[in-house]
């Protein structure tokens, strides 16, 4: 019986030095899970000849499961936490074992402040998940949760990311912006009116959700969805949040997103991300039937057009992926960001009426947001202070590693820099936890190192959809503060933000 313990031991370092160690496997569940039944079953064949009864050889097989999948997890242990290149980074042990540590600690997803904790404790390089990806690209395995959708958003790959995201730079243009800046005031304008009858407390992550949604779907699908009129949320908007919910504390283990896709048949587990799938997908649908409408110009006409250009060059399937993956991608990325910050907007608002008079005081006519310092130095505060994007945006090194603040990271690490911690660095700024717009106009002393500033990402990644979301965060501010004065509800602990 020892030599069945001893083979399952061999094949487990076997599994883990010959196969896991060496690639990606988040998107190989199946395979993973079908090539270890099918060994399973051959096994138990084969021990089936050599034992009196098909109970004897099941048992034999279970011996060797146990020792196969002990030795592997051993293996896969004992390398991370003592000879892999990131292994004498500080950071808590378990971290470096496994990635479910990081899962369990951010169920609640509330992954930045786990992060500042551990930031503050170990310093400001914290080994914190660990990744063996093999990839040369640059976006960390996550992106590949929409898969096989595609997207400029989520593509690792750099030259795919480029020829994309021409597409989207060219819908939210500085001349596309001028055609939505005064459809998204109107929208604002009409949050506003509605808001008139009565004073009543109002339910501020409902109205938001209803102006960034009604936002989303005039500037990406030239639609009016009707919500501010209507005061109701669109089913979208609940499959996209439960969506989102779900994925967030999976951030650092892809692969259990993609078992929980692949069981969604049997579990139901996955269902709001099919929902929010199905969704994107009848709303593209409806766009494509109805062709352009030269009189109220939107994103997506940039996507559809890119959807028959590249005819020549993708087939049918691989085009529809990316378009549908595009509206996905603008969906989330155009609609549940703005509307975290509008709300963090009206917070902001309620706490310091002080500012919220100072920005009144600026409004004028025009209505232009470039000259109100005041105005733009609040959702400067708003952006920093609490970033929609707090995590995530993770990278992974190139084949030469990379250095960071005087510290090598190996190649193929994956690397994330939390902006809600980084934001909040008393390095960057003064007094860095207090809500001070003067420090981006009458005030810059305050601001000591502008480069921990990035709400919207840095570089090529850049968020292309920044004008689009200040413009949201300007007009709602003008439209409420021109009309109201917004305070908490009475009973309401802002401590509890
Ligand atoms: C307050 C609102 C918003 C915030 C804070 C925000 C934040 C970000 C951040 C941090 C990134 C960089 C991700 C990375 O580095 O991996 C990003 C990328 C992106 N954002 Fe936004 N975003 C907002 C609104 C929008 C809107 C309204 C749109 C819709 C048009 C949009 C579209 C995009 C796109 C397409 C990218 C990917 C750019 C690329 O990879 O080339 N965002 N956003």
């Amino acid at each position: 019986m020892v030599y069945l313990s001893a083979l399952g031991l061999l094949c487990g370092l076997v599994a883990h030095h010959g196969v896991f160690i060496r690639g990606e496997w988040h998107m190989r569940i199946a395979h993973i899970i079908v090539t270890h039944a099918a060994l399973c079953i051959a096994a138990l064949y084969f021990l089936y000849g050599s034992h009196d009864s098909w109970k004897d050889a099941l048992a034999a097989l279970t011996r060797i499961s146990a020792s196969y999948f002990s030795s592997l997890c051993t293996s896969i242990i004992t390398y991370r936490l003592f000879f892999h290149a990131t292994s004498s980074f500080p950071g808590p042990k378990l971290a470096g074992a496994t990635k479910l540590w990081h899962v369990f600690h951010t169920l609640d997803s509330k992954n930045f402040i786990f992060l500042q904790r551990l930031h503050r404790k170990y310093g400001p390089v914290v080994r914190t998940v660990l990744d063996e990806g093999r990839s040369q690209t640059t976006k960390d395995v996550w992106c590949d949760v929409l898969k096989p959708y595609e997207s400029a958003v989520f593509t690792r790959d750099v030259s795919l990311h480029k020829t994309w995201r021409r597409s989207w730079s060219q819908s939210v243009s500085n001349r596309r912006m001028d055609i939505y800046r005064p459809r998204i005031a109107a929208l604002a304008e009409r949050v506003s009116l509605s808001l008139l009858n009565g004073c009543a407390p109002v339910d501020v992550g409902e109205v938001m959700s209803w102006f960034s949604f009604d936002a989303m779907g005039d500037v990406l699908f030239g639609e009016d969805f009707g919500l501010i009129s209507s005061r109701s949320l669109h089913p979208g908007i609940a499959s996209r949040d439960k969506a989102l919910s779900l994925l967030g504390p999976l951030e650092g283990a892809i692969w259990i997103a993609r078992l929980g896709f692949l069981l969604n048949p049997i579990l139901g587990w996955a269902q709001a991300w099919y929902d929010m799938l199905a969704f994107c997908e009848e709303q593209t649908r409806k766009r494509t039937q109805r062709g352009e409408c030269l009189s109220k110009p939107d994103m997506a006409s940039f996507f559809i057009q890119e959807h028959r250009q590249d005819s020549e060059i993708r087939d049918k399937q691989s085009r529809d992926h990316l378009l549908s993956g595009t509206m996905v991608s603008a969906v989330v990325a155009g609609s549940d960001t703005t509307r975290a910050s509008l709300i963090v907007l009206c917070w902001f608002l309620a706490k310091y009426p002080i500012h919220a008079e100072r920005v009144r005081s600026e409004i004028r006519d025009d209505e232009n947001i470039d000259t109100m310092p005041h105005l733009n130095g609040v959702i400067n505060e708003v952006l920093r202070l609490v970033p929609p994007a707090m995590t995530g945006n993770s990278r992974i090194t190139g084949p030469r590693g990379l250095e960071i603040g005087g510290i090598f990271n190996p190649p193929f690490t994956k690397v994330t820099a939390p902006k809600y911690p980084i934001m909040r660095m008393e390095s960057a700024f003064m007094f860095p936890d207090e809500f001070l717009p003067e420090r981006w106009y009458s005030r810059p002393e305050l601001i000591l190192d502008e480069r921990a500033f990035g709400p919207f990402g840095f570089g090529n990644r850049l968020c292309v959809g920044k004008a689009l979301a200040r413009a949201e965060l300007g007009c709602i501010a003008m439209a409420l503060l021109k009309r109201f004065s917004i305070r908490f509800t009475p009973g309401y602990d802002p401590s509890t933000m």
